[in-house]
């Protein structure tokens, strides 16, 4: 089994981004996660497409695009040009889900489909043989360094089950939000296969290959296995 890990740049100095990708690139990171927020699906405004267009020249790792916002569907062309590689919407945001993924994929794009902790995992029945990821809040979205919801431990284990179950297993299972040393082997266990992780890898306290390193350690499975 392999666990990836994949640095949030939301909470990088977004004055210096080629330098915290570098850092996270460097310190043995699987993919760089991009948060996409619109002020209207989530409380906050972050980044948009040319900042992806402007992270896909400085970087080989695969970009692991999060869209927090309303209606995705009318951006996934660009983001994709962009240079976006795993394209992930909200369930909650797209009303004809199936054509934004079928379209996500058609443009040569991996399509995830996520969750908010409120929504159940079984909305996501009908579209998981549809896409490559699926991405289970574990906080709310829109801002980093929250806490980690505990209840999203389970949804995970239920998710991991489903696809096992119905022989989807190389669908990869990500998990967003509040994931540390001390939460990462809880979700490691019940599933996940990608760790996103912001505030634990970019913060003060330590460099950004330490705090990976950290991380992978709590998985409990080694890079590359
Ligand atoms: C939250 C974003 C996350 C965020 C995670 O809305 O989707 O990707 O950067 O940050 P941490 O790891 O700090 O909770
Ligand atoms: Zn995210």
């Amino acid at each position: 089994m392999t666990v990836r890990i994949a640095p949030s740049i939301l909470s990088a100095d977004f004055a210096r981004l080629a330098d915290a990708v570098a850092e996270a690139e460097a310190g043995g990171a699987d993919w760089v996660h991009v948060d996409v927020m619109d002020g209207h699906f989530v409380p906050n405004i972050t980044i948009g497409v040319p900042v992806v267009a402007a992270l896909r020249r400085v970087t080989k790792l695969p970009l692991d695009v999060h869209l927090m916002i309303e209606q995705p569907e009318r951006f996934v062309d660009a983001f994709v040009d962009a240079g976006a590689d795993w394209l992930t919407v909200h369930q909650e945001a797209s009303v004809h889900l199936h054509r934004t993924v079928e379209r996500i994929r058609q443009l040569g794009a991996h399509p995830g489909v996520s969750i908010n902790p409120a929504t159940p995992t079984s909305v996501l029945h009908e579209i998981l043989p549809y896409v490559d990821l699926v991405l289970v809040m574990s906080v709310n979205p829109g801002f980093g360094g929250q806490r980690f919801i505990p209840t999203s431990s389970a949804k995970i284990a239920a998710l991991r089950q489903q696809l096992d179950e119905r022989g989807l297993w190389p669908i990869e299972l990500e998990v967003d939000g509040g994931i540390t040393p001390e939460t990462a082997g809880d979700v490691v266990a019940a599933g996940a296969t990608v760790l996103v992780a912001g505030a634990a890898v970019f913060n003060d306290r330590s460099t950004v290959a330490e705090n990976i390193r950290r991380l992978r350690a709590a998985t409990g499975v080694p890079a590359g296995s």
